[in-house]
């Protein structure tokens, strides 16, 4: 974004039009001021955001070319030299006392920018380890297998030794970056005192927004604790036989566990899941209904149009790519660089996946509702809890018992009680084992840095040492860096605000069905939109997030009640022993493996007969002249999925334009989708153009100097350090 950009007539006519109407309310007023001041910082952090994103989409296209590696850590050096530019530029001008609690918390978001106030030198290494750990965890210096092929390995039925010999070879690849870390974690002290806070917890809790929050989440996971060691316990039993867990009495060996992290534990659904019937119904049905790739992603979306009247701009679709690797990456955080690349693979892990990553595409969308309240600043320096936890509230309603029964994954004749175990299963094997792993990482760095005890070989055992003691997750040479093979730990961010969004996801779900909690597992969501969610949505992406959970959905803080009170049955059942489970049959393990095999052949061939085989009726889109007239604000549930029509037709929108059938949101019931689409399009227009208009406003009024101004316009190729 830059006024280059302003060729479009819209828009200058839009700052014409806006400069009239801007010009007397910007003179005066000192807190009014600052907030313009503010802005424009918003603005410059945006372009130089949405270069940092462009450079990583082209980075992870050809992850093998090393001159898009160094662009792409080029970038980042780039918008951490902003950051710290700003910091100077509001020191210099600010002499405003703070009487808006808005502005107030906008003004530390700028001052306060995070980890780039590091010493220069200190910050370029970190930036540089960063960027080559994701190279390498991305496999492109890797000749023999990919990172996708690894871990379809990990997830399969071959023998153990293979596994662990991949898994083994995999992170051992990683072990010559351990000194480098063993500095670059070093760097979170001085970022701390850098940012006036003199303890790395304070530090962490600081970015996310979240005073005195791992104390509160020790005593929290206290409280999970017995019921993830519940599961764990189940799913060590279930899987003793296949990852002769036994001579492991201690924990279940990480390489065993379905993917190379080890903290998602979907892969072992088939293995673990007690009805072997209700299992393979799920994962036959995610292919027979094509819900894969960009269908996925259209049912995810018809959840977001439920619960927050939105749905993922059209941009998203064109820039995203739903055929590449399994490997999915998802890039949100800039505003116009949001987009996912991911595969045409039909599993468990990804439809979840596809959840959480519409939700987030959806919470940053709607984050920019005008001038008043600019996102960038806050999605570029802070970690926001509210976020996540959407992001867990979408996952949680993709695979509740009545989304299941409405996406046809399982039959109407299911035993109720089977298909609630398993949809509390799927929800556990996701969220526990990562809740687990986050308090663990986070933990575990904080005691190191405390420690000050750095040295590799002392890194590696503390990290297993860990591992086990929280998530039960164990490795026969604790050689194996596999924190690593973590961006997030590579690159110094805490994941405090993960683990306390996950939390808050199961309090929003709670809220949500407040006083309904007699049909708590069949009642997708309230059959209208909430507009507190959706104003906490979009208020918290430029503000406190904590206060405004608060403001909109009196959570006064988070806590495990509502986790646990949703686990309750589950807990039940595990006490209970149960001895009606089984497995699924040799046969149907065979089925799936055939069809993953028939659809993945005829991928190749032709993309277009992907909708062909056994669907059960399907339902097929009207073209919208032939509107039907069901409300678009009833729940997914309501309208099943429709399976895309590749190289369809297309249809007339209302301004006229021309868009293809296959970019209408899967479940559309009769276009409306579209139209609140297209409307939040336009706002987003808006916001953008009034931003555009501010700078233009605020240069020639030029309440601060000229200099400034100048500085704003001009393309920012050097450095300013
Ligand atoms: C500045 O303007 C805002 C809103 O226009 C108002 O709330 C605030 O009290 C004013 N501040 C001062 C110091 O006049
Ligand atoms: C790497 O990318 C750069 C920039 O796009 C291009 O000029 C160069 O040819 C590429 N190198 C290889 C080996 O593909
Ligand atoms: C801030 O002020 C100092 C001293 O006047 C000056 O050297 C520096 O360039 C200014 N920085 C910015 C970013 O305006
Ligand atoms: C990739 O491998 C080549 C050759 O083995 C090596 O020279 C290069 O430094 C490696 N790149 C990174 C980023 O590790
Ligand atoms: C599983 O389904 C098959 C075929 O529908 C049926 O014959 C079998 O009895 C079911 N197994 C259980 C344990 O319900
Ligand atoms: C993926 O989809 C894009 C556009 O839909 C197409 O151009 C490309 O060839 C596809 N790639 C593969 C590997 O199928
Ligand atoms: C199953 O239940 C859903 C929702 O209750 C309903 O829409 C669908 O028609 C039912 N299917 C069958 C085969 O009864
Ligand atoms: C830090 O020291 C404490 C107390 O000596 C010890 O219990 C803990 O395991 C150490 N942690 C790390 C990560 O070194
Ligand atoms: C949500 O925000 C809109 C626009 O700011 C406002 O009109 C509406 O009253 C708010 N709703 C609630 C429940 O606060
Ligand atoms: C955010 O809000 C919480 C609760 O209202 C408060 O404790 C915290 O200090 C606020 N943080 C910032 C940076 O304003
Ligand atoms: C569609 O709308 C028309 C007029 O608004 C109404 O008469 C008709 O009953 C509606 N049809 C359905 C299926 O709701």
């Amino acid at each position: 974004m830059s006024l280059q950009n302003c060729s479009m007539i819209l828009k200058c006519g839009l700052i014409l039009l806006s400069l009239h109407t801007l010009v007397p309310k910007t003179f005066g007023n000192d807190t009014e001021n600052l907030k313009a001041f503010i802005d424009l910082t918003e603005f410059s952090y945006a372009e130089k955001c949405e270069h940092v994103a462009n450079e990583k989409w082209k980075f992870i296209y050809n992850p093998q070319n090393e001159t898009l590696l160094y662009a792409w850590e080029e970038a980042q050096k780039d918008y951490a030299a902003l950051k710290k530019h700003e910091v100077e530029a509001l020191q210099n001008n600010s002499h405003t006392e703070l009487t808006d609690d808005f502005v107030e918390y906008q003004y530390n978001t700028q001052i306060k920018p995070g980890d780039a106030l590091l010493d220069t030198s200190k910050l370029d290494q970190l930036i540089s380890f960063s960027v080559k750990a994701t190279f390498l965890e991305m496999g492109a210096n890797q000749t023999s297998n990919t990172r996708q092929e690894i871990e379809q390995l990990l997830s399969s039925n071959v023998d153990l030794e293979r596994k662990q010999s991949a898994w083994t070879q995999w992170h051992r690849r990683l072990s010559p970056l351990l000194t480098d870390f063993s500095s670059t974690l070093s760097f979170v002290s001085e970022a701390a005192t850098a940012n006036g806070i003199d303890s790395v917890e304070g530090y962490w809790e600081f970015l996310s927004v979240y005073p005195g929050g791992y104390e509160s989440i020790q005593s929290m996971w206290g409280s999970i604790a017995e019921l993830h060691n519940k599961v764990v316990t189940f799913v060590k039993n279930r899987l003793a036989e296949k990852c002769k867990v036994k001579l492991h009495d201690d924990g279940i060996p990480a390489y065993c566990l379905g993917s190379l992290d080890g903290n998602d534990w979907t892969p072992l659904a088939s293995d673990v899941l007690p009805y072997g019937n209700v299992t393979y119904s799920i994962k036959k049905k995610l292919w027979d209904k094509n819900l894969r790739g960009k269908l996925a992603y259209r049912s995810a979306s018809a959840i977001g149009h439920t619960v927050l009247h939105e749905v993922p701009h059209a941009s998203f679709w064109e820039n995203s790519r739903f055929n590449q690797s399994c490997v999915t990456r998802f890039l949100n955080f800039c505003y116009k660089g949001t987009r996912v690349t991911t595969c045409h693979h039909a599993s468990l892990t990804n439809f979840l996946t596809a959840h959480k990553v519409v939700a987030k595409v959806l919470t940053s969308q709607m984050g920019l509702v005008g001038i008043e309240k600019l996102p960038f600043l806050n999605s570029a320096n802070r970690y926001s809890g509210f976020e996540e936890g959407i992001s867990e509230l979408f996952s949680i309603l993709s695979v509740s018992p009545a989304q299941l029964q409405t996406l046809g994954l399982v039959s109407n004749d299911t035993d109720t009680d089977h298909s609630q175990i398993t949809s509390l299963m799927i929800t556990a094997l996701d969220v526990l084992p990562r809740l687990a792993y986050y308090i663990s990482a986070d933990v575990w760095r904080i005691n190191v840095i405390k420690n000050g005890t750095f040295e590799p070989k002392v890194l590696l055992e503390t990290w297993w040492q860990y591992r086990k003691q929280y998530e039960g997750v164990t490795s026969d040479h604790t050689d194996i860096p596999t924190f690593l093979d973590d961006e997030f730990i590579a690159s110094n961010k805490p994941y405090l605000s993960k683990f306390l969004g996950t939390l808050l996801g199961f309090q929003i779900y709670e809220y949500m069905n407040e006083g309904r909690s007699e049909v708590r597992y069949n009642n997708v969501v309230n059959n209208h939109v909430n507009s507190y969610i959706i104003n906490a949505t979009r208020e918290s992406a430029s503000d406190n997030w904590t206060t405004m959970i608060n403001k909109y959905l009196e959570i006064t803080e988070v806590n495990a009640d509502a986790l646990l009170s949703y686990f309750q049955p589950l807990v039940e059942y595990l006490d209970n022993e149960p001895e009606d489970m089984y497995s699924m049959t040799t046969d149907q393990q065979s089925d799936i493996e055939r069809l993953e095999k028939l659809y993945a052949s005829s991928d190749v061939t032709t993309t277009a007969r992907t909708t062909t085989t056994r669907m059960s009726k399907p339902k097929l889109l009207k073209p919208s002249s032939e509107k039907i007239n069901s409300s678009s604000l009833s729940p997914p549930a309501a309208t099943p999925i429709v399976p895309e029509k590749e190289k369809e037709g297309t249809v007339k929108r209302p301004n006229g334009k021309i868009i293809p059938e296959s970019e209408k949101p899967a479940n559309a019931p009769n276009g409306e989708n579209e139209y609140t689409s297209d409307i939040n399009t336009s706002k987003a227009v808006w916001a953008v153009a009034a931003v555009l208009v501010a700078t233009v406003a605020i240069c020639v009024i030029a309440i601060f100097g000229r200099r400034r101004c100048v500085k704003s316009q001009t393309p920012k190729n050097r450095r300013y350090v």
